[in-house]
């Protein structure tokens, strides 16, 4: 059956003291709990190797991004071995400020998708509509599209290795959450998209996460809907006290 996590998305904050310190908060402070979910935090690269080292096996750690090639002549890039190396377990790709800011395209993701899982990095793969698409109403056609193009070369058993999350644009970052009502109809779509190629199976066990503005007092109602299985947390995962109080919303 799926997992219910909880990722956080650090983005480009924190010095290296600060990001481990804020690992190690986090750490201690799911030691003292029984969280009901799966706990993740998504840092930058620099960071890493370090957060590696300050973490117990009940947290998991993982990248932001990794590169589209393996190695060579990329200056500046970090692929996938290499964020493996570190102890990483997790990345996320396709977050909509990649695609917006850096030109990520559905065929450079499915690149991404496909070396991040042959380096045993479970990828946390974002789609989500942009204000003006949720607005005309072809929101549901836009991320099934998303979907289809970076993913659908997958085989069943890689596609089962996945997380979703769905970040409707318009709500990263902007304190305008989606109701728990759109996120539960976006889910539920996102589901019946994946049983359509691959069946109920596979669709039933994939954790879709729910991003955007997602903090401790409207965690719990989105959360609770059915298809909800999780969050990825931008600004709230900055601060130990709200990502915990995301994490017991389970
Ligand atoms: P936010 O970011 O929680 O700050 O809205 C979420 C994300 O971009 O992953």
């Amino acid at each position: 059956m799926r997992k219910n996590i909880v990722a956080g998305n650090w983005k480009m904050n924190t010095t290296l003291a600060e990001g481990v310190g804020l690992a190690k908060d986090v750490n201690e402070a799911l030691k003292g709990i029984d969280a009901k979910c799966d706990v993740v935090i998504c840092v930058p690269f620099t960071h890493l190797a370090s957060v590696a080292g300050v973490i117990d096996s009940k947290l998991g750690l993982g990248a932001e991004n990794c590169a589209d090639h393996v190695k060579g002549a990329y200056t500046g890039e970090v692929s996938a071995p290499m964020v493996a190396s570190t102890g990483a377990k997790y990345v996320i790709l396709g977050h909509s400020e990649r695609r917006q800011y850096y030109g990520e395209t559905s065929e450079i993701l499915k690149t991404k998708v496909n070396l991040a899982l042959a380096e045993n990095l479970t990828p946390i793969f974002c789609i989500g509509e942009v204000l003006e698409e949720r607005e005309n109403g072809t929101f549901l056609d836009v991320v099934t599209k998303q979907i289809e193009e970076a993913l659908f070369d997958l085989s069943a058993e890689d596609f089962g290795k996945l997380i979703l999350a769905y970040e409707p644009v318009w709500a990263i970052g902007t304190g305008k959450t989606a109701t728990a009502e759109q996120a539960e109809e976006m889910h539920a779509h996102i589901r019946s998209v994946i049983a359509g190629k691959y069946g109920q199976e596979v669709a039933d066990n994939c954790s879709i996460l729910y991003g955007g503005s997602c903090k401790p007092s409207n965690a719990k109602e989105i959360f609770e809907k059915p298809n909800v299985d999780g969050g990825l947390i931008g600004g709230a995962a900055l601060d130990c006290a709200s990502f915990m109080g995301i994490v017991t919303a389970f």
